[in-house]
């Protein structure tokens, strides 16, 4: 156990199994470390529609979703890209595009869809057949657990906010290694647990849509328990899995050098990053938030003895999730951050989020810096962008296209510059049901018409073909 205590100090423990820094495999095949893989990836709620065949629950992106006024343009995932009847044809269409890792998400309510108890055989059919098609097409499978859609039976008992959904958690994951034993070896546990705790319990943009941040707080413990005891369940089914989590992590900057501002980025950075690196990786939560959430939003009266032991248990890497850096400015008015964000500086994408390919290589060494020679796979990078329609069978997305490249420059400096990367998953393979935003906001490096169904190739997916060519190749 490293430690019995929220207040316990770090003292530089790694959870992270692997080489020592030292013994490590020198980059190979053109600067890549061997074992590299490339890929894309997706999740369940935002591509498999099907939301009521074979015997699948509902999901509390089920509900959120048809709340009025919760999505944009009352958009909703009942049809999404109909991945789950046309998943043969999508795996088909990663296979083509040179595709070597495919990272999706298990819907928990079509495994068990009232959250416990009754497993249904159909929903983890679905998932066995859909790994085994990516091993035959030499694809490897990296599956998250949870990707948002909790069942909203579990929500009915107070979801995240509940100690309880942890535990169900470690039984889905029971359920879900055992079937998927010999196929799925690589796993990430849950999903940017910041954006379950914090959109969806003190912002309210993301299901259940709450409004507290005490509640928000209690969810983050939970969810980052949830890693700990599905980690010790996905071991005990599959020893030698690869368990990691997956964390939406960005560099903090304040706006200007005024003094008020450069402490508003370190309690952002706090509240962020370290209030779930540093549970994960040194088993305690980060002093200054403590005293902060404490003083502003009540005891922390949710951790339990044993509880950091469990979520600092050991992993085999660590999932970040990369899109933008953030500028912050003080606002005491504000949250109970007293922060602002800053509007940031052009170029943007369609999402408003600034394009700094550099804050990739700043956030990866700041990880190794701080927090040890921890395998990163990067579960997520992208970009949404208004594309224009299709010209003769291709989307023209330029700016997509120099958002990738510019971005793989960076993580391919980041790993000259020493940090272990061994994974790289575009977000994402194909457009997709973006949250409260809906279907207007596009991410794919393949179109979907959303009309008839049809995938039609972007430039930039054809682009994201030869450049793993090329890598594969040794020529760049
Ligand atoms: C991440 C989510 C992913 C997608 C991208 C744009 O926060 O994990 O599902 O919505 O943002």
């Amino acid at each position: 156990m490293k430690t019995r205590s929220v207040r316990t100090p770090a003292g530089g423990v790694t959870a992270f199994g692997g080489t020592p820094r030292g013994g490590r495999v020198l980059p190979q095949d053109g600067g890549l470390p061997e074992g590299f893989r490339f890929g894309a990836a997706t999740a369940a709620y935002q591509i498999e529609g099907a939301a009521h065949e074979d015997g699948r629950g509902e999901s509390i992106w089920d509900r959120f979703a048809h709340t009025p006024g919760r999505v944009a343009g009352g958009d909703n995932g009942d049809v999404a890209c109909d991945h789950y009847r046309r998943w043969r044809s999508d795996l088909d269409l990663m296979a083509a595009l040179g595709i070597e890792a495919y990272r999706f998400s298990i819907a928990w309510p079509r495994v068990l869809p009232e959250g416990g108890g009754a497993v249904n055989p159909a929903g983890l059919r679905f998932y066995r057949r859909l790994a085994e098609g990516l091993r035959e097409r030499g694809i490897e499978p990296i599956a998250t657990l949870y990707h948002w859609d909790l069942p909203q039976a579990l929500q009915v008992r107070d979801g995240w906010a509940s100690r309880d959904t942890a535990e169900r958690f470690a039984e889905y994951a029971s359920v879900v290694a055992a079937e998927l034993a010999g196929v799925v070896s690589e796993w990430v546990t849950i999903n940017e647990p910041w954006v379950v705790a914090f959109q969806g319990h003190a912002h309210g943009t993301k299901a259940p849509g709450l409004r507290d941040w005490p509640t928000a707080l209690r969810a983050s413990h939970h969810v980052l328990l949830a890693h700990g005891l599905g980690t010790r369940a996905l071991r005990a089914a599959i020893p030698d899995a690869k368990v990691g989590i997956t964390l939406n992590l960005a560099p903090v900057h304040p706006v200007g050098s005024a003094p008020a501002d450069r402490l508003a980025a370190e309690r952002m950075d706090g509240h962020l990053n370290r209030w779930f690196l540093d549970p994960l990786v040194r088993g305690a939560y980060p002093e200054d938030m403590l005293e902060l959430y404490e003083r502003r939003c009540g005891p922390i009266d949710f951790v339990d003895d044993g509880d950091l032991a469990l979520v600092a248990a050991r992993t085999e890497f660590m999932g970040v999730n990369y899109y933008a850096p953030q500028r912050v400015r003080a606002d005491a008015s504000r949250n109970p951050l007293g922060v602002d964000q800053a509007p940031p500086g052009p170029p943007t994408t369609a999402m408003g989020w600034e394009v700094a390919p550099d804050g990739l290589r700043e956030l990866l060494v700041r990880i190794r810096d701080d927090y040890g020679d921890i395998p990163i796979y990067i579960t997520e990078n992208g970009a949404s962008y208004d594309d224009p329609p299709a010209q003769d069978g291709c989307v023209e997305d330029p700016e997509r296209t120099a958002y990738l490249e510019s971005h793989l420059a960076a993580l391919r400096q980041a790993i000259a510059d020493g940090v272990r990367v061994e994974r790289y998953c575009v977000w994402s393979l194909l457009d997709n049901f973006e949250w409260e935003h809906g279907y207007d906001k596009r991410f794919g490096i393949v179109s979907v018409d959303y009309e008839t169904q049809r995938r039609i190739p972007k430039r930039s997916g054809l682009w994201y073909r030869d450049y793993i060519e090329r890598a594969r190749d040794g020529g760049g």
